[in-house]
């Protein structure tokens, strides 16, 4: 029931671009990619098409959407004012894997796009596919990434379809995504400009453009979840992950326990865990590329639910650079779990 069209195709490209901005004028949702993952489009003036986004993936309507522009002008019609740091941010970062929470405008959007909230989430994509399908449009885009809430975010198209098809009329496949991340979440609306979700944009290259910036930590979330989609579970697949030791050592021994309790393991790791004995093995590759490790690991959680694994067990990485994102996720993935429990 769900179309795919492809726009690496030269024949189906323009056809596909078409029908996309047909949709998403006539109220409907698009799912597409970006530089991060792929996304659930829907034009974000329109109540009822971004009703159809919450119910496409089950997500909780409490969780505000972010929205995607083809130009740096179109966010004047949403937005009251753009405070400093945020235009030295969209200077050095857009297009690219940064939303800026702004202060949003009275009436100019749906209202069920910022879930009540006098914020608004705003980015422009760094992806082709995604630029050209928000300049033909000409209208702001809500869309939160494309998955069935609680999911991995999808990195490629086939993602998509596995947990929307029938629930979505359309996909945009431009291949796979090269982030493998969502965006970096920046408030720029507090005295201290604060992360609220790390992404591809780290906390070391928005201190080089607007100096301070602050992290909000896994507690003060809880205490008052300020990106209210950092409450929720996230990122899990069907079996318990567990974060453990980066330690070959630690992590054969752990297998072995588990082996003895007659569990079948998954580990998602780096390359150099390859010669450990594991039932199942999904690698992020080269320990020290990070960026690679981003890029896969939505997949490799994905995979974790193709076998029969009953413990996915995830050593961890160092929080430099992107490894804080990566790291954000896994303990996500985990509920913070640790083994042994
Ligand atoms: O890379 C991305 O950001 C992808 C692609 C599709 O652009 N989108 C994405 O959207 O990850 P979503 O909905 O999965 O995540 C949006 C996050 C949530 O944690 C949400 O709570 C937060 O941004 N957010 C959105 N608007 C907000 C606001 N006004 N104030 C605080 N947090 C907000
Ligand atoms: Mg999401």
């Amino acid at each position: 029931k769900t179309e795919i069209a492809s726009v690496d195709n030269l024949s189906t490209k323009e056809k596909g671009y078409a029908q996309a901005v047909d949709l998403l004028k006539a109220g409907e949702t698009v799912a597409f990619p970006t530089e991060t993952v792929y996304g659930l489009g829907a034009d974000a003036t329109n109540e009822d098409a971004v009703r159809k986004i919450f119910e496409a993936k089950g997500r909780p309507q409490d969780n505000p959407l972010i929205v995607h522009v083809g130009g740096v002008e179109e966010i004047l019609a949403f937005t009251t004012y753009i405070p400093e740091v945020a235009g030295f941010c969209i200077d050095a970062f857009w297009p690219g894997p940064l939303t800026l929470i702004l202060p949003l405008k009275p009436n100019s959007l749906a209202k069920n796009v910022s879930a009540g909230l006098d914020s608004v989430g705003v980015r422009m994509p760094e992806h082709p596919v995604a630029l050209e399908l928000l300049r033909r449009l000409k209208r702001p885009v809500a869309a939160p990434s494309a998955n069935r809430s609680g999911k991995p975010s999808p990195t490629n198209a086939g993602h998509v379809w596995d947990d929307l098809n029938g629930k979505i009329p359309f996909i945009l496949d431009g291949g796979a995504t090269g982030i493998g991340l969502e965006s970096t979440v920046l408030d720029c609306t507090s005295d201290i400009p604060t992360i609220l979700r790390p992404g591809g944009v780290t906390k070391e290259m928005l201190e080089k453009v607007i100096g301070l910036v602050n992290e909000s930590k896994p507690t003060d979330r809880e205490e008052a979840p300020r990106a209210p989609g950092m409450k929720y579970a996230h990122y899990a697949p069907n079996a318990p992950v567990y974060l453990i030791d980066s330690s070959l050592e630690i992590v054969q021994e752990a297998i072995e326990t588990l082996h003895k309790e007659q569990k079948k393991v998954a580990l998602i790791a780096s390359e150099q865990f390859q010669s450990v004995a594991v039932d199942y093995f999904f690698t992020l590759g080269k320990e020290e590329q990070l960026e690679e490790a981003a890029k896969r690991l939505y997949e490799a959680l994905r995979n974790c639910d193709e076998t029969d694994a009953d413990v996915v067990l995830a050593p961890v990485f160092s929080k430099n650079g992107v490894g804080s994102a990566i790291m954000n996720r896994l303990e996500k993935a985990a509920s913070g779990n640790w083994f042994p429990l």
